[in-house]
């Protein structure tokens, strides 16, 4: 049934800006972050320790922590793929990070310049020490359902690829629709896939970009088979430069106001969101794609 509480995994402030073409000031990424910590949400992606010319507008990463002021009660984890990054996020202090697999050759190789095998060998170390330094590694699984070269990614692929996941050492694997071709029957099938192997509900999360129209019926068909963390970036910006047909994310309005609805708990305040968003849109230049912030803004 249906979970009392929902975690909002917030992605906004890395996955929603790492395909901005223009690089956003610093200060207002920090701005960015601050209020929906403001408004909130308790886990914040912040950026990612990447190789600076795969993904330039994430390049500050470093100034990012530097400015960051954490507000009590709240994470920023960041992405990591490498030794090189955790050397970095080390360096920044950074307490939680994810490393990012894929559950396809075609989009392994495009995003990591790995083969499937070849990203577990890049992650092992990775894992392995961050977990010696007490921090938290969740692991991202994309392509989970389709992918832009290979098409439709079979359940037993994806189950097999993520469980390794676990076994590095990952507390939680978030599943990725990259491409936002998802349909609720293939999350539920997915869902039970994991089941089936042993990995129950409590140790994923979803993640749903919204291409199709999709994302907020898959997260509910998520939602009633018990998942309790789901990702979602303010305003639904985002998208994956190396994922070819990727857009934004599910909006963590569009989320919000589905939870509400609902009764299910997640302790953020929508007028705050959508105030956060609207700012956003008017520093982007373009208006937000989420339908609950252009309703509740109009
Ligand atoms: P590579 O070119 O194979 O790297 O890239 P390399 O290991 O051969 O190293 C080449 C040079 O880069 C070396 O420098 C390294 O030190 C340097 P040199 O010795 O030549 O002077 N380097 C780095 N510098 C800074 N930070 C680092 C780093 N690593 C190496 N971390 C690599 C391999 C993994 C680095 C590259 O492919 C990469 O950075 N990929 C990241 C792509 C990315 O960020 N994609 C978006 C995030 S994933 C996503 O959005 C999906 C998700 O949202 C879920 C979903 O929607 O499905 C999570
Ligand atoms: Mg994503």
């Amino acid at each position: 049934g249906l979970p009392e509480r929902v975690t909002i995994w917030e992605v906004g402030p890395r996955d929603g800006l790492q395909n901005e073409k223009a690089v956003v000031p610093l200060e207002v990424k920090l701005e960015f972050l601050d209020r929906l910590a403001g408004a909130g949400l308790t886990t914040l992606e912040a950026t990612s320790f990447v190789h600076p010319k795969w993904v330039p507008q994430l390049a500050d990463a470093a100034d990012l922590l530097a400015g960051l002021v954490p507000r009590d009660g709240v994470r920023y984890p960041v992405l990591v793929p490498n030794a090189r990054g955790l050397d970095r996020a080390l360096e920044s202090g950074v307490g939680d990070i994810a490393v990012f697999a894929s559950a396809t050759e075609s989009f392994a190789r495009r995003n990591l310049n790995s083969t499937v095998d070849e990203q577990f060998a890049m992650f092992e170390p990775v894992v392995t020490r961050a977990r010696a330094a007490g921090m938290r590694v969740r692991g991202y699984l994309s392509m989970c359902f389709g992918d832009t070269w290979e098409g439709p990614v079979p359940v037993e692929q994806v189950a097999a690829v993520g469980r390794r996941l676990f076994e590095l050492g990952c507390e939680q694997l978030s599943l990725g629709d990259t491409i936002g071709v998802a349909t609720p029957g293939q999350v539920e099938e997915l869902i039970d896939a994991y089941a089936a192997a042993g990995i129950g509900v409590d140790a994923l999360a979803v993640h749903f970009h919204d291409t199709y129209g999709q994302a907020l019926s898959n997260t509910l068909a998520a939602l009633r088979r018990g998942v309790s963390t789901v990702d979602s970036s303010a305003g639904g910006l985002g998208g994956c430069p190396y994922a070819g047909s990727a857009t934004g994310n599910l909006a963590t309005e569009d989320l919000v106001w589905m939870l509400d609805g609902l009764g299910i708990a997640h302790g953020a305040d929508l007028d705050a969101l959508v105030a956060t968003s609207v700012w956003m849109a008017g520093k982007l230049g373009r208006p937000s794609q989420s339908r609950v912030v252009q309703a509740l803004s109009g």
